[in-house]
């Protein structure tokens, strides 16, 4: 199996089981890549690749960049805040423009949802959502799943709970979508001023409650509280909000054997997750940040037409 149909990777809702497995696999030895003195394989020689992010990041964003050169890609980063779009330019414009210079993958963030799609269907180049408003952050769920198998072993089965601000969680959405498609069994729990009406047809469970929520689960995903879209007083303070949904160790000991504990980033340490937590041996936060590399130089490598058997196991 290759991605020579996909041109596009805009979220994990349209996405298959077996590309999501592809994904994951391919991305096992390009953790290796990651880990060697010399950090680099011609794969993506001769490609372009151009960051252009509409919103804050220093994750996806890096991570993205890093992957890129990794596989030799010739890589670019628009600054927006110093762009042409503080003068009035706009979106279609902008893409078009970056278009006419010649990169082959376009790596997009923006604060609507959906605009993403909207340029992926005007452009000839391919392009990653790397977060669109509340909708999906598709290499997130990816790597917080690559981050999962690698240390249970499998996704089968699962019981996951995702804490937290579910309602403006693009990075929710697309865990839920991707861990259904493996038969896990999907919580989400917090305060039901930040949970999604009808969230439960996505075949979730929803929890207003901290502990029951966690109760006997094998993965607790915590999101951070977005206090850039906390614009509607959806709690009455972040003081509140920690005395009822701060993961912290004894949380842990709810949940099940072995149980794991993974955050985004960036953290609010003392709001959603306590720092002792953040620092426990359970906690894959920085295990993350190496995966995500490594899950999205899989994902440019497939992309941009490389297949699984190319790369050493
Ligand atoms: N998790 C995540 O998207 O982090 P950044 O906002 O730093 O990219």
């Amino acid at each position: 199996m290759n991605f020579e149909k996909r041109k596009d990777l805009l979220g994990l809702k349209d996405m298959s089981r077996e590309e999501i497995e592809l994904i994951l696999d391919t991305a096992v030895p390009m953790k290796d890549v990651i880990r060697r003195e010399i950090k680099k394989v011609p794969a993506l020689r001769g490609k372009g690749m151009i960051t252009v992010f509409y919103e804050n990041s220093t994750r996806t964003r890096t991570s993205f960049e890093l992957a890129g050169k990794y596989l030799s890609a010739d890589t670019s980063n628009l600054a927006v805040s110093t762009s042409s779009v503080q003068k009035g330019e706009s979106l279609k414009d902008t893409i078009q423009t970056i278009e006419m210079m010649g990169p082959d993958i376009l790596v997009m963030r923006h604060s609507m949802s959906g605009a993403p799609h909207y340029v992926a269907r005007n452009t000839r180049m391919r392009v990653i959502n790397a977060g669109d408003g509340t909708n999906e952050h598709p290499t997130q769920a990816l790597l917080d799943m690559f981050s999962i198998r690698e240390r249970k072993g499998t996704l089968e089965g699962l019981k996951v709970a995702i804490v937290g601000d579910i309602l403006h969680s693009r990075v929710a959405r697309s865990n839920i979508y991707g861990l259904s498609k493996f038969g896990c069994e999907v919580r989400v729990v917090g305060p039901s001023t930040l949970m999604p009406p009808e969230i439960e047809r996505l075949g979730v469970r929803q929890y207003f409650d901290l502990k029951e929520g966690i109760s006997g689960v094998d993965v607790i995903n915590v999101l951070r509280i977005q206090r850039e879209r906390q614009h509607a007083g959806l709690f009455p303070s972040l003081e509140e909000y920690a005395e009822l949904y701060m993961l912290r160790p004894e949380h842990l000991e709810l949940a099940g054997d072995g149980a794991i504990l993974l955050h985004p980033g960036p953290m609010n340490r003392g709001i959603e997750i306590s720092t002792e937590l953040a620092e426990g041996p359970n906690t894959l936060v920085n295990e993350q940040v190496t995966n995500g590399v490594a899950v999205r130089m899989a994902l440019l490598f497939l992309m941009m037409g490389g297949r699984r058997d190319e790369i050493a196991a």
